[in-house]
């Protein structure tokens, strides 16, 4: 009987689950996370007012509770926690699927000045990441900029935009809700390097920027009209076709009056972030024009974009792995077809799944595949891997280590006590927010 590690509860780790259960009727898969909750990024990541893409958690609960995969929380692999070596010992097979945690830098002078933040940052505050330390985001800022146009950006660029009203129903923590609630932020300028065509976001996020309460989207005629692409949409592929002719509507529009303001703006790459009493007060951007090579070169005339708060939001990255090899341009570990790659040579036992195999592109349904892919490899190999002689409970074995993982049972504490937080605030499921109070609930306590 193939015994299986899945490292990470995250979609990829979770179709890897579905799939090894689905195709092989005697594998054992144990799901281990180092957070106390399952679902990685799309508990962490989807934005809260998402409701229907975060719903899709309750797909990936019943693979979770499937009958013989098992979820064990709050346990870490690597530094400060599991060995990855002594993981081996417990299982036939790993397969990693630990997303790409970090964020990509700028390299810019101003980056780390007070009130420039990544993307990453922001969302795990108003995702309730009990890692998150920071807070303040919103704090005496009238004017924010966010760099980078693919979806993250959209994401925290509507966060900014939403009223209170909007955001109460869903399971935002309280105090990015009562942050948000008193935010005087009223412009959000959303900043490309590139032009409008290659905007990474996809026309449905960006069509829901229209749609946003008393917010007026703002783009430049003249933005646009830089950009080849734009002159003749016909030529463009559907997905970026879409998007300019979005675009093309926000920029015929009257102005408007409205108390929020999202620019859309484009060929601009920022290259030092301004100081102003100590904190950021603007980005000074350079304007670039194509090179048509798909590219763009800077043009020696520059901009400067008034802003308390900065949100880079550039993509994010994968961390270097215990015990594998690491690619650091792309950010993943070398494989072949899920195989993780030793010096060259695919090592049966190790594999890899989602962001960290592939990099941080694709939505949710893109790990699927990937992941049912990564599950091929490993049955492929398992005849080879059940020689392995295993004799301990891997549950026994961590307990015997120290370690105490967050069981089922505990997650489902979770969930009661954020159901219990949020009837006391007089509104529906609200996160909590540290690890204390995500640990006092697993032991039993609701707060
Ligand atoms: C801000 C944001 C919003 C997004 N919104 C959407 C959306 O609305 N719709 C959509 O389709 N896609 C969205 N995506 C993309 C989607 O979330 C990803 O495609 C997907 O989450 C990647 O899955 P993954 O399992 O590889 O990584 P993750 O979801 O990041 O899961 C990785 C898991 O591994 C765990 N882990 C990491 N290191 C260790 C370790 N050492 N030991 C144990 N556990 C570990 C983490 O705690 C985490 O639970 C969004 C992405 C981001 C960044
Ligand atoms: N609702 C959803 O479906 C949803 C929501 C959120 C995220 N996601 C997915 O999650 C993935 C990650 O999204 P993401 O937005 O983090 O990454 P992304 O799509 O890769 O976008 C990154 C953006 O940062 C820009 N950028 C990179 N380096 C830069 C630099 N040095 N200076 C200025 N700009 C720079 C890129 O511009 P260039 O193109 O010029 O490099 C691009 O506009 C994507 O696949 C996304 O679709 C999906």
């Amino acid at each position: 009987m193939l015994r299986v590690a899945v490292v990470g509860s995250g979609p990829s780790g979770c179709y890897t689950a579905q799939s090894l259960v689905q195709q092989d009727p005697d594998v054992l898969v144990d799901v281990l996370d180092r957070l106390p909750c399952p679902y990685g990024l799309v508990r962490y990541g989807v934005a809260p007012d998402h409701e229907k893409i975060k719903s899709l958690q309750t797909t990936l609960r019943t693979i979770l509770e499937h009958e013989r995969v098992r979820f064990l929380g709050g346990v870490g692999i690597g530094p400060g926690g599991v060995p990855a070596a002594r993981l081996r010992e417990l299982y036939h097979a790993v397969v990693y699927c630990v997303g790409a945690a970090t964020d990509r830098h700028l390299g810019i002078p101003g980056e780390e000045l007070p009130g420039s933040w990544s993307a990453t940052e922001f969302v795990s505050w108003y995702s309730a990441h009990p890692d998150s330390a920071a807070d303040g985001f919103v704090a005496g800022a009238r004017s924010a900029v966010v760099i980078g146009v693919g979806n993250v950006a959209v994401d925290v660029a509507r966060m900014l935009a939403r009223g209170v009203s909007e955001l109460s129903p869903t399971d935002i923590p309280h105090p990015a809700l009562t942050a948000l609630a008193a935010s005087r932020v009223t412009e959000v300028h959303m900043v490309g390097r590139r032009g409008p065509s290659q905007a990474r976001f996809t026309t449905k996020e960006l069509r829901e920027l229209g749609s946003l309460p008393d917010t007026e989207v703002a783009v430049r005629q003249e933005e646009l009209a830089r950009d080849p692409a734009c002159l003749d949409p016909s030529a463009l592929a559907a997905p970026q076709r879409r998007n300019v002719e979005v675009l093309r509507g926000w920029a015929a529009a009257e102005p408007r009056q409205s108390a929020h303001r999202i620019s859309l703006r484009f060929f601009l790459r920022p290259v030092e972030l301004l100081a102003d009493k100590g904190r950021v007060g603007a980005v000074r951007f350079e304007r670039t024009v194509p090179d048509g090579r798909g590219g763009v070169r800077g043009t020696g005339e520059f901009e400067d974009i008034e802003a308390q708060l900065v949100l880079r939001s550039v993509g994010y990255r994968g961390m270097p792995v215990e015990g594998l090899p690491f690619d650091p341009e792309s950010g993943t570990v070398p494989h072949v077809d899920g195989r993780v790659l030793h010096a060259g040579s695919a090592v049966p036992g190790e594999y890899v799944a989602g962001w960290i195999k592939r990099g941080p592109t694709g939505v949710i349904g893109t790990n699927r595949p990937d992941a049912k892919e990564t599950v091929g490899s490993l049955l492929a190999d398992a005849p080879t891997l059940v020689h392995k002689d295993l004799r301990e409970d891997p549950l026994v074995a961590l307990r015997a280590a120290g370690v105490e993982p967050v069981e089922w049972a505990g997650w489902c504490a979770i969930e009661r006590a954020e159901a219990e937080l949020g009837k006391s605030l007089g509104r529906g499921v609200v996160k909590l927010p540290d690890w204390r109070s995500l640990m006092n609930a697993v032991n039993g306590q609701v707060r």
